[in-house]
């Protein structure tokens, strides 16, 4: 944080990539329409193409039965193209005679009820077999693909998730618990609390892995249960990419993280803070619902900063989008068509915060099956005419002008703390309110004031180093260790500003309660101790003066009692009138902040404001515009990258306060010019 970075060319490529999942297995009986692929992606400036994802039935049509002639063409023909090639191993999607012949590939769901054949991402993570059959065929991959000049990178799988719940599960389960437990049952029935409703294990045997038939309110189980498959699910991408180590270890390994979409918020059911350790490159598929009818295009825009700025935080490093649909998808609701203008500015806006791609679901339309209706660059008309073509070839010459983003990355004082283990634990919570916690959308809401601002923030995991940054928010940290509290102690103690708030600090790793009221250390960090939270119904109202102006609260609001912190905003009604909602305190060379009650927005944007005014904290550029335009930045050490974007239906007047240079139309600009609706202007300044 805070230094300039160096360039991190992650892929190896200088430049931007651009294309997207290309599926030629489904067309090898028309070799007029790969003819055609070729042609068609010279004119839409697109440059790589991930091959082979649901490819394995056209590899290996039968066991020990392989077909290579196919891809080794279409490996040639992008090459003579000048495009690369991101091969992927095929293991998100099996062949029939596979799950046939070796029933054991195939998943048992919660209610140990053995699935059958069909769809994709439904193997058993544990199956020997499975492991032994992917490797068997990634090591093919690799040896007969390894030195093309044409290979740019591997996408190992597809969307890893989900889990299993077989025998041979139960067991890799039981064997995990027995090394985190150091073989000590009496240290698991402690972790997890079993006493309580009788539920303590008396052999390892007994334990099994949660289900809606049998255990499910043993928390620690459930906790330890998530690890597990987050674990497992690395242990198979591990076996996954040994041959690939092996035989092409300087081609980098990336696997698509994914997002829930509903709400923009991180993938909830694998800890990615783990997996990212495995991997060269972060990429994720970002498929945003633009143009819904729940919130404006800002909202939702700012969610999309919020996430990406959480995945280029993973390894501080930029990202790729790996899949994005050029127009509508088709398992939304409603799957609406991106109106003209949305496809570069939400293009653009994935590369302001750090991806050097932008990729797509797909290249082409399916002819049939239960995909021929998503949005891909090439449609069933085949045609480069139309709208959604001309739209991704625009995209692509804008692309190519931005070589010199690729590789840099942004430079952040203030961070974020996301923790997968804390979402986990806090939803599993009953208690507070059982569809109000919304943890990740509390952060974006914490996030939006710096968004909106143009100030650039991490979104950092509890593992990563946050000493470097000046503003440090975490926001209903429920689930902290003692380790965690030191590390957060020992930030303020040597000059750092730290904003908690309610709901945060109340259980350990096990999800065991702190007893003896809130922890030693926090109430030193704070100078104060929250005694009792209370949960409001929607329609309950009640307000927080601070600083002589009243906003409204919601959901939650925590009773504090002070011990040497200042009350900076006050509860105006209920039991708890009077008291302090929000407080201050001086700890060491730094300040803590503690926000008693779920506030609204303009509460966040005044609090916030007068914090960056107290450490000195500048939007990244010297531009400024009005409310749903976004300013982001990407920085080398000579220049600044900088993104203005109209999330907005109206033109909005936007000021450039220094002289900077359009990337893509060359033009020096100084002063006041219009974006239209949607447009997006790429800048760069000398930093
Ligand atoms: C992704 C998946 C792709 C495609 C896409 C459709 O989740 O990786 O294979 O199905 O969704 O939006």
């Amino acid at each position: 944080m805070m230094s300039k970075h160096e360039k991190t060319y992650t892929t190896q490529a200088n430049f931007m990539l651009h294309g997207g999942d290309y599926n030629p297995d489904q067309w090898l009986d028309r070799p007029d329409i790969l003819a055609d692929d070729v042609k068609l992606m010279q004119l839409s400036h697109t440059n790589a193409f991930s091959v082979g994802i649901f490819a394995w039935s056209a590899l290996e049509p039968e066991e020990g039965v392989y077909h290579f002639e196919w891809l080794d063409e279409i490996f040639d023909n992008i090459h003579k193209i000048g495009g690369r090639v991101i091969l992927a191993t095929p293991s998100g999607a099996r062949p029939a005679w596979l799950s046939q012949k070796y029933p054991d590939v195939l998943r048992v769901n919660e209610n140990r009820l053995k699935q059958l054949h069909g769809g994709r991402h439904n193997h058993c993570f544990t199956s020997e077999v499975y492991r032994e059959k992917t490797q068997n065929i990634n090591r093919l991959l690799a040896e007969r693909y390894g030195n093309h000049p044409a290979l740019l990178m591997w996408h190992i799988s597809n969307e890893y998730g989900g889990e299993c719940h077989c025998e041979k599960c139960q067991h890799a389960f039981r064997d995990w618990l027995k090394e985190k437990f150091d073989h000590n049952l009496k240290s698991l029935n402690d972790a997890w609390w079993t006493p309580f409703w009788s539920h303590t294990y008396s052999e390892w045997s007994q334990i099994e892995s949660p289900s809606p038939i049998g255990e499910n309110a043993v928390h620690g189980l459930n906790l330890d249960w998530r690890r597990f498959i987050t674990d497992q699910t690395i242990s198979f991408f591990e076996n996954e990419i040994v041959p690939l180590k092996e035989l092409t270890p300087n081609i980098p390994i990336t696997t698509n993280f994914m997002a829930d979409t509903h709400d923009l918020i991180p993938f909830q059911a694998l800890d990615y803070s783990k997996f990212a350790k495995h991997l060269d490159v972060i990429s994720w598929d970002a498929y945003p619902a633009w143009h819904n009818d729940w919130e404006t295009t800002a909202d939702l825009a700012m969610k999309v900063g919020f996430i990406n700025d959480l995945y280029r935080s993973l390894k501080q490093q930029p990202f790729l989008l790996l899949e994005s649909t050029p127009s509508g998808v088709n398992w939304h609701n409603v799957n609406k068509a991106k109106r003209p203008g949305m496809h570069e500015l939400s293009s653009m806006q994935m590369i302001a915060h750090g991806s050097d791609s932008v990729m797509y679901f797909q290249w082409r339309k399916s002819r049939g099956s239960s995909e021929k209706f998503h949005g891909a660059v090439v449609d069933h008309d085949n045609s480069s005419e139309n709208r959604v073509f001309k739209e991704v070839a625009k995209v692509g010459e804008t692309l190519e002008k931005l070589s010199k983003v690729v590789g840099t990355n942004r430079t952040s004082d203030v961070a974020i703390l996301y923790d997968w283990e804390n979402n986990w634990a806090i939803n599993d919570a009953q208690g507070f309110g059982m569809e109000t916690k919304r943890y990740p959308q509390t952060l974006q809401e914490h996030y939006r004031t710096f968004w909106e601002q143009g100030i650039s923030v991490d979104v950092i995991t509890k593992e990563q180093d946050f000493s470097g940054c000046k503003l440090l928010i975490v926001p209903m940290l429920y689930l902290v260790s003692e380790d965690t509290i030191s590390r957060l102690k020992t930030f303020v103690a040597n000059g750092g500003t730290l904003v908690m708030t309610y709901i945060s600090g109340i259980v350990n790793e096990h999800d065991l309660t702190y007893l003896g009221g809130w922890h030693q250390d926090l109430q030193e960090i704070f100078g104060m101790k929250p005694i009792e939270t209370d949960t409001l119904y929607p329609n309950d109202k009640n307000y927080v003066n601070y600083h002589n102006k009243t906003y409204q609260l919601k959901d939650y609001a925590t009773v504090i009692e002070l011990t040497s912190a200042n009350a900076e905003g006050l509860y105006q009604d209920d039991f708890y009138a009077n008291t302090p909602a929000v407080t201050s305190h001086q700890y060491g060379e730094g300040k803590s902040y503690y926000i008693g009650a779920r506030l609204n927005d303009p509460f966040h944007r005044d609090f916030y404001k007068g914090l960056l005014k107290d450490l000195s904290l500048e939007p990244a550029a010297p531009v400024k515009h009005g409310k749903g335009v976004s300013v982001q930045v990407r920085q080398d050490h000579q220049k600044d990258y900088v993104f203005v974007m109209n999330f907005t239906e109206e033109t909005q007047p936007v000021t450039f306060e220094s002289t900077v240079k359009d990337m893509v139309t060359g033009e020096e600009i100084t002063g006041e010019i219009t974006l239209e609706k949607y447009e997006v202007r790429i800048v760069e300044k000398n930093s």
